[in-house]
This record gives structure tokens, sequence and C-alpha cells, in this order.
């Protein structure tokens, strides 16, 4: 049983770790255990009964499992509320559990105020298979009054006691997205989080803990909000060395009015514990994704053109025709019209908001060009930013107070653009039927859809409950939106943009296939960009284009190798391509053909980080282990290092006893010898290689 309920413990097991907890003598529910799982229930702790101690009470000492602010305890709590009557003492008592086991096994504990009508449902649902349990909470007033609710996080994960931990986590800006972060967890409150509306770009809702791993060894505790707004996640460690994550919606500028009868659900927070590094703990959550989340998880992605840093706003039917034409015989299979081809945009001071085709640039509609991109074999995908609007639209003439602001104060433009508040049902509306009949009028594969401001003066004077649940009103009518379409229109691939990785997280990949990585696209920076996503997010859905950005500097074959790493594209002026170029480009696309379905479906093995190496190289390895693919790049490396050999190679998740083969190399190898005593391989600065590994 992979849940098990004593009357006062419940042990929680996948399919090699484990996750306990349980009622101590004083009735608090108390974390108890999270790491291997063990033989025999007995074998895991009980829970602690603290003595009272000092100044302090027996309650601060206690690991709770879901903290609430109240009583004599000071450690970082999960859920702050206001009773009607002003009273802010939170005190939560356990009232009973319920037991479900399909589709997955889940467990529902009960808890509730000793005095005030307000119940809290603690919700674990287990991933057996990928050693993951999901949490979230619910909170249900059952009086009859409102409850504000100043902070609902999603879960606290509790770790095993100690102080010795080290934080990784990522941290960024636009085009420079996904830096990993590694430094020691010390007494205090260390809090990573979003205020912007989006999650990320310059950090993202995941995080991983560990006491000295490396990729391949070592324990290392890991999880991830599934949210695409403003997110926290507090890491604490107590003066009595108990360390423990929050994670959940940010309670900075939030606030919820509890109506009576009317539930709030926190989002899922996902979280997991391997002994096998980082490395493994990456996989659990790639193949979570790919599996279980993603709308078309299993479906490989198709490589496409993009026209933006070819033609930026300069689109109609000529320019992009004549760019499809010479994608099409490349071997592209998607063509992707970006920014500029709707009512007034020529520039990015108008139009957004009015998602019709622009009547000059294309005067009979987008029919012509989307018949030209299907006759040459290709499908069309589209680009939109549904969430903005240009004051310089007709859009925001018709309706200025859909926008997020304050009445009588400043409308701030960002990128000349003002965000609409799709907490409101009208505007959800709007959307939802502007964009079902773009996407039912025409033939449309795939939509980008981006997001390129950050919020500001977070207004909304008609609010239904309190005007700061528009952080998280605004998310759940983005979530609405983009279901509907869905459901209307479940074939289409959505790819997720926001400025690049702006918006990258498991919220949002419940909808979007996929994710517009970075704006940035020089091949070297973004093979950082590319290691520091994966270490949550897996290779299908990072698209990443071969642009001209670095066009003269960078050989196109690494540029090609780095975009092959991910979910390939092009994204150059391919009317200045010569023919060499396109000949290579076709070379490259065909050969990732190929490889795709180990690239997109297979295992992801970091062998070394272009962060911190000018030598890196990933391998990826279908899932059978009887073929897989080495990319290696070395950027720059003196010129005295030419006498020596560049560090041994050692492969990854190989079949220790089979017999395989590597591209390149000479003799054939047990899996175990790959591994064990490596490859060498010959690349001057700047250059790349792409070797199969194959099993005989
Ligand atoms: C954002 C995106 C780009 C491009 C432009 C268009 O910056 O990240 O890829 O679509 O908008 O304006």
């Amino acid at each position: 049983m992979p849940i098990q309920a004593a009357p006062a413990r419940w042990i929680l097991e996948t399919d090699h770790t484990a996750y306990v907890f349980g009622l101590n003598q004083a009735g608090l529910l108390t974390h108890c255990y999270w790491g291997m799982r063990l033989p025999r229930p007995g074998d895991y702790p009980e829970p602690a009964n603290p003595v009272f101690w000092a100044a302090d009470g027996a309650a601060h000492f206690t690991p709770h499992e879901y903290p609430a602010y109240g009583g004599l305890s000071y450690v970082d709590p999960c859920l702050k509320v206001t009773f009607a009557d002003g009273v802010r003492d939170l005190v939560l008592t356990y009232v009973e559990h319920e037991l479900s086991h399909a589709p997955q096994p889940q467990l529902t504990l009960r808890l509730q105020d000793t005095a005030y009508p307000l119940r809290i449902s603690l919700h674990y649902r287990l991933h057996e298979a990928y050693d993951l349990i999901e949490r979230w909470a619910e909170l249900e007033n059952l009086g009859t009054e409102p409850v504000l609710v100043e902070r609902a996080y999603s879960a606290k994960w509790t770790l095993p006691p100690g102080d010795d931990y080290r934080l990784t986590h990522l941290y960024g800006r636009h085009v420079d997205e996904f830096h990993i972060q590694r430094e020691p967890l010390t007494q205090g409150l260390k809090t990573l989080e979003s205020r912007r509306i989006i999650p990320s770009h310059h950090a993202s809702p995941w995080f991983a803990v560990d006491r000295g791993a490396d990729e391949d060894t070592g324990k290392v505790w890991f999880g991830t909000l599934a949210w695409s707004g403003n997110w926290k996640i507090s890491a604490e460690v107590t003066e009595f060395a108990s360390t423990r994550l929050s994670i959940g919606l940010n309670d900075w500028d939030f606030a919820w009015k509890l109506l009576p009868g009317q539930p709030f659900t926190t989002p899922a927070a996902l979280a997991g514990f391997t002994p096998h590094g980082f490395g493994a703990a990456s996989r659990a959550l790639h193949d979570y994704v790919r599996d279980t989340l993603l709308p078309h998880g299993k479906t490989l992605h198709k490589v496409l053109y993009n026209s933006w840093e070819a033609t930026l706003f300069n689109v109609d039917e000529a320019s992009q025709s004549a760019l499809a034409e010479i994608a099409a015989e490349m071997g592209v299979e998607l063509f992707v019209m970006d920014d500029g081809w709707f009512h007034g945009r020529n520039w990015d001071n108008a139009g957004l908001g009015d998602w019709w085709p622009d009547e000059v640039k294309f005067p009979h509609g987008l029919g012509g060009l989307i018949h030209k991109v299907n006759r040459l074999g290709m499908d069309f995908g589209l680009w939109v930013e549904p969430e903005m609007v240009n004051p310089n639209s007709e859009l925001y003439r018709a309706h200025p107070d859909w926008i997020i602001h304050w009445p009588g104060r400043a409308r701030t433009e960002s990128r000349n653009q003002l965000i609409l508040n799709l907490g409101r049902p009208e505007v959800q509306e709007y959307l939802i039927s502007v964009l079902d009949r773009i996407l039912s009028e025409n033939n449309i594969a795939f939509i980008k859809w981006d997001m390129n401001r950050n919020a500001s003066e977070p207004g909304w004077v008609d609010a239904p409950g309190d005007p700061r649940e528009l952080w998280v009103r605004y998310v759940q009518g983005l979530y609405r939106v983009w279901e509907t379409l869905r459901q209307r229109h479940p074939q289409v691939i959505f790819q997720s943009c926001a400025s690049g990785g702006g918006r990258a997280d498991l919220g949002i990949l419940r909808l979007a296939d996929q994710v517009w990585v970075s704006d940035n696209t020089e091949a070297t920076c973004r093979l950082d960009i590319q290691e520091g996503y994966s270490q949550f997010l897996p290779a299908n859905t990072m698209e990443a284009w071969v642009t001209d950005a670095d066009k003269g500097r960078v050989p196109l074959e690494f540029r090609f190798h780095v975009s092959m790493c991910g979910s390939l594209g092009v994204g150059g002026n391919l009317l200045e391509w010569s023919a060499e170029e396109r000949a290579l480009a076709a070379a490259c696309i065909q050969q990732y053909k190929e490889l795709r379905p180990i690239i997109q479906l297979g295992d992801q093995y970091r062998l070394r980080s272009p962060q911190q190496e000018q030598f890196s190289v990933v391998q990826y390895m279908s899932k059978d282990g009887t073929e897989g693919v080495l990319f290696a790049f070395r950027v720059h490396i003196p010129d005295y290092a030419r006498v020596v050999k560049l560090p041994p190679v050692h492969l990854r998740g190989l079949e220790p006893a089979w017999l395989y083969r590597v591209e390149g190399i000479a003799g054939e190898r047990s899996g175990l010898a790959w591994m064990e005593t490596g490859l060498t391989l010959e690349l001057e600065n700047m250059h790349s290689k792409v070797l199969r590994i194959k099993r005989i």
C-alpha cells in the first residue's frame, strides 16, 4: 500500500522514497521522515515530542507539517489569517483523514481551528513511478463572516535534522536566464520570489537542497511550484538546527477575502528525493512533465522557422513567403509568423489588442500565406500577445478600464504597453472569442503566446473581493482563457513566451507544450541558459533557434548543435544565407530529425557543465538504453592548453553489460567501460561534435 494510515501516523511511499508524518503527544501534526523507502513501517521515526525549553514553547521546536501563525512558535508559518472580529491567532487541530487510490494514491487530512469555523484540507498525491509527491492546501470558511487570508502556502518541506545543507536555485534576468547558484543555507531565512505577475527571468520557482551531491551521486531533495504568477520559496534554518522550505503563492501584497462557502485552493507543489544526485532529480521532473503534464507530451516537435529576428515588424505575404520557400527547402516543418501581422502593428508602439490582420500588410487576410505555407508542406504558426494593449489601439480606446490600474494614478507603460486585467470575466470572454475566431477561421497548428512586461500599479477598484486578489485571479483567468482555447482546439501546440523565459513553470506546461527559453539566441550564452533550464524542465519543451545573432563569430554548425539539444528551430534571415549555409542547415535538420526521439523523449545527462567549463558535454539516451547521442562543445581554451588533451568524458545511462559503439571512436566496449574509462575527444576552439551511441 503506497499510503499507510495508522491512527496517528501516515506513511507515504513511492517506488524508492518515503515521506512520513503523524500526530505527536501534544496533538500537533509533525513531520517525521523524508528519504529512502525503508523495509518496515516500524523503521520510520515516530513524531517527536519536543520538551518545553527556555523562553520558547514546545510547539516552536516541533517540525510542523503545515504550521499556522498562532500560539507560541516563531518558525515561518504556512498560513496566516485575520478573522472577522480581528483575531489573528490560528491553532489547527487534526479532525480526520480520507484516502483514495485512483487515479493516483491520494491522502487528504482535514484540520480545523480550535475555536473558529475555518477548515484546512491538506492534500497529498503520490506519483510513485517518479518518486514525486504533490501537495496543495484547500481553505474553507464554514462560518458566516468573511476571513481574510494573508498567506497560504502550498507546502512546507522539512529536511532530515541538520543545518549543513546547500541550496541550489536559478537566477538571471531578461536575455540572461537560468544561471545555477549553489550556496550554503545558514541560520535565518533565505527567500526567493517573484513579485511581477509572471514567475521567472530573474528566478525560477524551483529548488534543490543537498549535503554534498554532484550530478550522479549524493542525496538531493528538490521541488517546484506549478504556478505562473507570483511565488515564494523560503528556506529556513532554525536556531535548533532544523532546515525547512516553504513554497507557495507569494504573500507579498497578497490577501484573499475568504467568503463563506467559497473555498480557496492553493497551487500544487511537487517535490522529490533521490540519492543519485542532481541529474536524477532533473530526470524525475523531466519524465513527470512529459508523461503527465504536457498536452502533447509524447508528440515529437516539428522543426520550426520563426520570422522575428529576420523581419521584425515588417511582415507581409511577400516577405514571409520568400522565407517560407527557403525554410521548406531546408527541411523545416512548421513556419511561424511572429509579431507585426495584426491591425496597426508597424512597431511596438501600436496595435496590441487589435487581433485581426493588418489591412495594409494582409489585405486579403492570412489565408493566402497559410495556403502557401501548407502547399510547401509545412504547418503554419502565429504569434500573439493577448494579455496586452498598446494605448494606441482600438481595444484600449474602447475599454480603458480593462487594464490593471489605479484611478488617478500613472498607468506606467513598459515597451509602450499596458496589461489587461485577466481577473475580469469580461476580459477573459473577449480574449476567448477573439482567439477562438482566429483559430477557427485559419489553419493554425501552433501559437506562440507572448507576454512582454511586468505588472505595475496593481489596482482593481471594483474587485470582487480584496483588490490584492488580483495577483491570483489574473493567473486563474489566464489559465481559464488558455484551457478554453485548448478544449476547443486540442490539436494546436502552444508555446509559452514572456520576453523569452519569463513564464517557464509547471503551471503553464499543463497548457503549453513548449517554452521560448530566452530572447538571447547567441549560441555560447544559450549553452549556459539551456543547462540551467534543464535543471527542472525537459528538452522537448525547450525551443531553441539558430539565428544570426552570432553570425561570423560562431560557426553555423556549432550554432545548430546547440539548438539541436532542445526542440530545434531556425530564426535567421534565410534570404542572406549562402547556398553552403543552407546546405549545412539542411544536413543538420536532417540529422536532428533522426536524433530527435532520443533528444526530446530520452534521458538527459549533463556530463560537463557549460556554466562551469569551457569544454562542455551533454548526453541523451533513449529510454530503452539502446541508443544515445553526445553533444560536445569547446568554447575557448587558451592556446597553451593545446598540449593538454581535453579531459575524458565518462558516458552515463548505459546498460553496464551491453556492448556499445560510439561514432568516431575506435572500438566497441561494454557500457560499464564507456562509463568508467570514458573517451577522449579532440576539438578546436569554437567547435562542436555530435556523436551517436549505439548498442551492438
Ligand atoms: C518578445 C519575444 C520575441 C518576439 C518579440 C516580438 O521579445 O520573446 O521572441 O516574439 O517579443 O515582439
